[in-house]
């Protein structure tokens, strides 16, 4: 799918006024392109995505996803395109504490109407592909470590094969190595299955990888590559 946003600006009432976390935001991904995203924080990155992943609604603007309007759709429509298309990878996990890694990853396969006998080999197939092992999917999040957490979101993320894969700092936690493999992963995944994928990193050398790089500055995109 390709994405092509148009003067996205999203706004925030604080108490110290209002913040402009995106301020006329305008680029297009084309389908099966590799995108990062790189800023300070606080620059509006999280932001852009979660309004992408349509788990927002922007202040004004418009976000066409294969050229329809998400921001029009309706909420029924909106939970439809978040469900069947985008795989989302949050920059704070978003795990289910109280379900085991394989649990995580076959409670979304459930949500995408995979077939109950199918769910656990999927799963674990998965899993294992971000280099969790069996012992360590039978874990809650909470005895896993950072990085392992990370690639059960990962995981996740990518059941129900996404056509468009929003990342918030997907290889953050992650020591250089393993880095590398999630950042191959994805890369395959784009190359192979024409996913589109749009990673927020603060790896340079990750993004210098990807097909383009936007910076974001104070909620405005500054730099194309
Ligand atoms: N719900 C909210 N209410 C008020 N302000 C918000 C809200 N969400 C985000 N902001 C503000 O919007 C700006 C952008 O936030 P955002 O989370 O998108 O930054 P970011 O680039 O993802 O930062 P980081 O690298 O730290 O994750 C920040 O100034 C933040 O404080
Ligand atoms: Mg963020």
């Amino acid at each position: 799918m390709s994405l092509t946003v148009k003067d996205l600006t999203k706004s925030f009432q604080a108490p110290g006024g209002t913040v402009h976390a995106l301020d006329h935001v305008s680029f297009h991904v084309d389908t099966g392109e590799f995108a990062s995203i790189v800023g300070k924080s606080g620059s509006g990155k999280s932001t852009l995505l979660s309004l992408l992943g349509a788990l927002d609604q922007p202040t004004s603007g418009e976000i066409l996803v294969d050229y329809q309007d998400i921001t029009s759709f309706t909420a029924t429509k909106q939970t439809n395109y978040r469900s069947k298309k985008i795989g989302f990878v949050f920059q704070h996990y978003n795990l289910i504490p109280n379900l085991s890694a394989l649990d995580n990853v076959m409670l979304a396969l459930e949500f995408g109407g995979v077939p109950s006998r199918e769910r656990r080999d999927k799963a674990a197939e998965l899993l294992e592909e971000v280099g969790i092992n069996t012992e360590e999917q039978r874990r809650k999040p909470s005895r896993l470590s950072g990085g392992q957490q990370q690639r059960v979101s990962i995981a996740r993320a990518l059941a129900n094969h996404p056509a468009v894969i929003l990342a918030d700092e997907p290889t953050g936690n992650l020591d250089t190595e393993t880095g590398q493999k999630i950042f191959d992963l994805l890369h395959n995944l784009s190359r192979s299955e024409n996913t589109t994928i749009i990673a927020v990193t603060h790896d340079l050398d990750i993004a210098g990888k990807t097909d383009r790089t936007f910076r974001l500055q104070d909620g405005k995109l500054v730099k194309h590559k």
